[in-house]
């Protein structure tokens, strides 16, 4: 499978554009690529220090997100209703390809 692109827009508000391979979860791809995401709990879904935005027409043609990662995410900075998720409960699919992911403030 071919890897997907993907525009992140950082916590000073510039674009990128990254490769996200097959194998990683979003956080990886984000991670791996030097952006500053901790991850501090490796993709557990127990830190949200991965937390990102996306637009509500991608959010809304992702699955539901658990009862853990809703938890997280209602205590993380900025949360938002629609468009918050947890970048390491995100799988590669190919739906994704050429998605706009912005990056949450710090925690
Ligand atoms: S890496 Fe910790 S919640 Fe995603």
């Amino acid at each position: 499978m071919s890897n997907n692109k993907l525009t992140v827009v950082d916590r000073e508000g510039k674009s990128r554009d990254l490769e996200w391979e097959p194998d990683q979860t979003l956080m990886e791809a984000l991670r791996d690529n030097d952006l500053p995401v901790l991850a501090s709990c490796g993709g557990t879904a127990s830190c949200a220090t991965c937390h990102v935005f996306l637009a509500d027409e991608v959010f809304d043609t992702l699955g539901e997100r658990s009862e853990d990662e809703i938890e997280l995410l209602v205590e993380a900075e900025g949360y938002r209703e629609c468009g918050s998720r947890l970048s390491c409960q995100l799988d590669f699919t190919k739906d994704l390809d050429g998605v706009t992911v912005t990056l949450a403030p710090e925690e």
